[in-house]
């Protein structure tokens, strides 16, 4: 679940022109499954409407403390201020920055962020002097130091026509910023996984390699799964593989099962549990052609030689505290199979599925099968891989008592 699900999120809109991405930005807020309301600054009404934002967050939309006709609606900023899980302002004009600094509330959402009982994130935005600006730094580093969370202004062109920082961060990444700062809280603070996912390619010319279908789809899900729960994650992603995107998630390309086998040996000392869902090659050619193999009427026959076998060696080489699965597609016997391979990998569980299921396995996006650990197999129905990935992840944290509590 996207660490955002269920969250209050107030959103404050100032005078910068980078108000015109609000709209998105709460869009993708409700998105991953967020409550928002927005407190809108005179200064950013200029720049967004405010029914644009009171539609698409489906609240009314407060600019002033007293509105309606011949005043009749309050607008109660400490109310306002304690309904919010968090508070993001974005984008952060110098002047509201400046008023949240000096403790000054001229408008009505910095009453909002005075009063505010919860945690407040800005996204400055400006041109890029006025962002360098003295004062202006000041004023961050004293917001930092009251505990509020400082998202560094992005480079780029700016609506001056200069270059330089001042740009507010697109939509998705603050969306990430404000998931990344909920997602440290989750049950796996202070952990380290490490994921393989995606396929192997094994070359054999130049331009053409042994591979399988792998999208890396399981282990994606995985990644994201442990990152939305608060660890940080170590992505070994093969060729091809979408890679998976998460402030707490380092990803790492490889290419053949000996980049990978290399990279694991480098860093599963580090983490406290890897989860191996790679489809890696068994096989690499013996050697590999020179330059494009040109065709010339004769069969080609290539010898191949077995690839280091990663999950095996981190099984052999774990300490008492490292957490080892595996993955297996098994055709037939797959019980059987399963139990011999996480033994003989030195496995803690290993989630395996077999063959031939409609719409399941590998390139597919649902998958089905069998969590297999010391206390025997537990049958896991067909589902999207994301579903999964969280099914395996809370297993997991019950089954080694990472579940921690606030
Ligand atoms: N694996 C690995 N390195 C390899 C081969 C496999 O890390 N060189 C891992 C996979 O990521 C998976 C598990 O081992 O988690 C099982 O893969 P599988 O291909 O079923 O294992 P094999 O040893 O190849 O078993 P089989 O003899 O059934 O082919």
């Amino acid at each position: 679940m996207n660490p955002i699900q269920g969250k209050r999120i107030l959103l404050g809109v100032t005078g910068s022109i980078a108000a015109y991405k609000t709209p998105h930005l709460v869009r993708l807020l409700k998105k991953n499954g967020a409550e928002v309301r927005v407190a809108l600054t005179r200064a950013g009404a200029d720049f967004v409407s405010p029914l644009t934002l009171s539609t698409l967050s489906e609240h009314p939309v407060a600019v002033e403390f007293v509105e309606g006709v011949a005043g009749s609606l309050w607008n109660n900023h400490v109310e306002w201020g304690g309904w919010a899980d968090l508070i993001l302002v974005a984008p952060a004009s110098a002047n509201t920055l400046a008023q949240a600094a000096q403790g000054a509330c001229s408008s009505f959402l910095s009453a909002v962020v005075l009063s505010a009982k919860c945690p407040v994130v800005w996204a400055p935005a400006m041109d890029l002097d006025m962002y360098r600006y003295p004062a202006v730094q000041n004023n961050l580093t004293c917001l930092a130091a009251f505990g509020h969370v400082v998202i560094p202004a992005a480079t780029g062109s700016l609506a001056s026509g200069l270059e330089g920082p001042g740009r507010m961060p697109e939509p998705e990444e603050l969306v990430q910023h404000v998931a990344h700062f909920f997602a440290q809280k989750g049950p796996a603070r202070g952990k380290k996984v490490l994921i393989t996912l995606g396929p192997t390619h094994e070359s054999w010319d130049s331009v053409r390699y042994l591979g399988n279908r792998s999208s890396g789809k399981m282990g994606r899900a995985l990644a994201e799964a442990w990152a939305y729960r608060g660890a940080e994650v170590i992505a070994l992603v093969g060729p091809g593989a979408e890679e998976p995107s998460f402030p707490s998630i380092r990803t790492i390309r490889i290419q053949t099962a000996e980049d990978l086998f290399q990279a694991v040996r480098a860093h599963f000392p580090q983490v406290d549990a890897a989860f191996f869902s790679a489809a890696v090659a068994d096989y690499r050619p013996a050697r590999l052609f020179e330059g494009k193999h040109k065709k010339n009427g004769e069969s080609v026959s290539l010898d191949l030689v077995e690839n280091p076998d990663s999950l095996a060696w981190a099984g052999a080489n774990k300490k008492p505290h490292q957490r080892v699965v595996g993955f297996a597609l098994e055709e037939v016997g797959a019980l059987e199979r399963g139990k011999e391979k996480m033994e003989r990998k030195g496995c803690d569980a290993l989630f395996f599925n077999e063959l031939g299921h409609k719409n399941a396995g590998m390139g597919a996006a649902e998958n089905g099968g069998f969590w297999l650990d010391g206390t025997g197999a537990t049958p896991v129905e067909q589902r999207p891989k994301e579903a999964l990935a969280q099914w395996m992840v809370e297993r997991a944290l019950f089954d080694w008592k990472w579940n921690q509590q606030d």
